[in-house]
């Protein structure tokens, strides 16, 4: 299989009943295009994201180019969260502001060791709008965004070194939200890492 990662926005259905929004690479076979028939998530044994999947077998996964959002949903800070309209096919929930969403339907979940293996069908998506195409800032962000994440494993030093060198295409390249972005990250990252050497 010429399998692939798209890294997107997974929205799953909490508990209580209110959308749980989280950054998340999905598995594809790019070969017939996009509209994907499955993917393959694996999210990590202890996320939020796991928990609602076991429980509810459904999530919508988004391709976006929304580099702000997908660094506030990698360190938690979105507070509003983005507008969500409920989903048809799944008891779900899409962005209203993204290029396509899939509509996920759990077919079967290998236990977290770390990660879980989950393969999902594809019962329903929609293109919202296109994608803006490449951009060196945005892809920056989403490096920037997976090591935010780490940023309570690895050395504060390495951290900053490989911020800075990702701050250089953004900085070139990117538009206003890829700086804010930028800023956004590199706060957390500052907190995160605040008294460690
Ligand atoms: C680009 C990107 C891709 C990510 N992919 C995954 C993934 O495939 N699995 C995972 O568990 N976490 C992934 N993460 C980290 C999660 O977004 C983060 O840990 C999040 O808090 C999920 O936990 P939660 O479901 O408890 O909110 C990714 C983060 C980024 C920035």
């Amino acid at each position: 299989m010429n399998e692939l990662i798209l890294e997107g926005i997974l929205t799953t259905t909490n508990e209580d009943g209110t959308p749980h929004v989280a950054v998340m690479g999905a598995a594809v076979d790019p070969t017939g295009g996009v509209w994907f028939e499955r993917m393959v998530l694996r999210p990590f044994g202890n996320t939020r994201t796991l928990m609602n999947l076991q429980r509810t077998d459904q999530a919508v996964f988004h391709v976006t180019d929304d580099a702000r959002l997908l660094a506030q949903a990698a360190i938690g800070r979105l507070d509003p969260l983005p507008e969500l309209v409920p989903t048809k096919a799944v008891r779900g929930w899409s962005l209203v502001d993204c290029c396509r969403w899939y509509a996920l339907r759990v077919a079967k979940i290998e236990p977290p060791v770390p990660r879980a293996d989950i393969e999902a069908e594809v019962v329903d998506r929609e293109q919202i709008r296109e994608f803006l195409g490449f951009n060196r800032a945005k892809h920056a962000i989403v490096e920037a965004a997976i090591l935010a994440t780490r940023a309570h494993f690895v050395s504060r030093e390495a951290l900053q070194a490989e911020l800075a060198r990702l701050a250089k295409p953004i900085q070139k390249t990117g538009g206003a939200l890829e700086r804010e972005a930028l800023e956004l990250l590199e706060r957390y990252v500052q907190e995160a890492t605040k008294g460690t050497s």
